[in-house]
């Protein structure tokens, strides 16, 4: 796993992008619970980081398809794929992340 932030970088209900890791990561405190995320929104290059956070989901700040923090599914278009999740753990104070091994859904014309 990687050490990527204290859980005190992390604000509430506000996305956090992370690129020391490709693809870049939006990390999200939420509910008390710390969730990762492919930063990058499935439609089109747009940060989800920042965008709104409200009950476990975070709206696209571009053309508002949501995502789930806890697994990635997209509600409705125009993104049409969701994101891949990772696995986070808390351990003293410092947020580390397991990353997926799944492939990224990037948007068109999106490479890292
Ligand atoms: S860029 Fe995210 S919904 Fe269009």
């Amino acid at each position: 796993m990687l050490r990527i932030c204290s859980l005190s970088d992390l604000p509430e209900d506000e996305g956090v992008r992370f690129d020391t890791v490709t693809p870049p990561i939006a990390l999200f405190l939420s509910a008390g619970e710390v969730f990762a995320i492919d930063d990058t929104c499935t439609h089109q290059d747009a940060s989800l980081a920042e965008g709104w956070v409200e009950e476990c989901r975070v709206e696209c700040p571009l053309h508002a398809s949501t995502f789930s923090l806890r697994t990635g599914e997209v509600d409705v278009p125009p993104a049409k794929l969701g994101v891949r999740t990772h696995r986070v753990d808390v351990v003293d104070g410092e947020v580390y992340v397991e990353l997926s091994g799944e492939t990224p859904n990037l948007p068109p014309g999106v490479t890292y």
